[in-house]
């Protein structure tokens, strides 16, 4: 198995979701080849949840991480689980027009750009 698969998967497994009980992985791999990854943290106010996409991309950036290459989100679902608009926005920003691959437990996958989840996207260019 590709190893940001595999580390996709392996981080699902630590994922802290006692509320919705749907355990979602993440893995970011840098341009370096360095691998980063995250899993959702639910809270018990429920808004202050973190999806593993964000998990993996801000622990990314605070240890060094500049450019990306690819996100694996691993999630058990079908249909393959995409990142939530949150996760959308936050990844354009940091990671530009990234390749998404979306796996699940059964071993089925897809990949696709980040700019066809999130088309016209807001970011700092239109800051000034
Ligand atoms: N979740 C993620 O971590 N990533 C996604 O792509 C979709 C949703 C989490 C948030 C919450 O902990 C649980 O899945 C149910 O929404």
């Amino acid at each position: 198995m590709d190893p940001l698969t595999a580390a996709a998967l392996e981080a699902r497994q630590r994922a802290r979701a006692p509320f919705s009980g749907f355990a979602v992985g993440a893995a970011l791999e840098e341009e370096d080849g360095r691998i980063f990854t995250g899993c959702n943290v639910e809270s018990a106010s429920y808004g202050l949840t973190m999806c593993a996409e964000r998990v993996a991309a801000f622990r990314a950036v605070a240890e060094g991480g500049r450019r990306f290459r690819r996100i694996v989100v691993a999630a058990d679902s079908e249909p393959l689980t995409p990142p939530c608009g949150a996760c959308r926005q936050v990844l354009w920003e940091l990671c530009g027009d990234v390749e998404i691959v979306l796996v699940n437990l059964k071993g089925a996958t897809e990949s696709v750009r980040l700019s066809s989840l999130l088309p016209r996207p807001f970011d700092a260019t239109f800051l000034g």
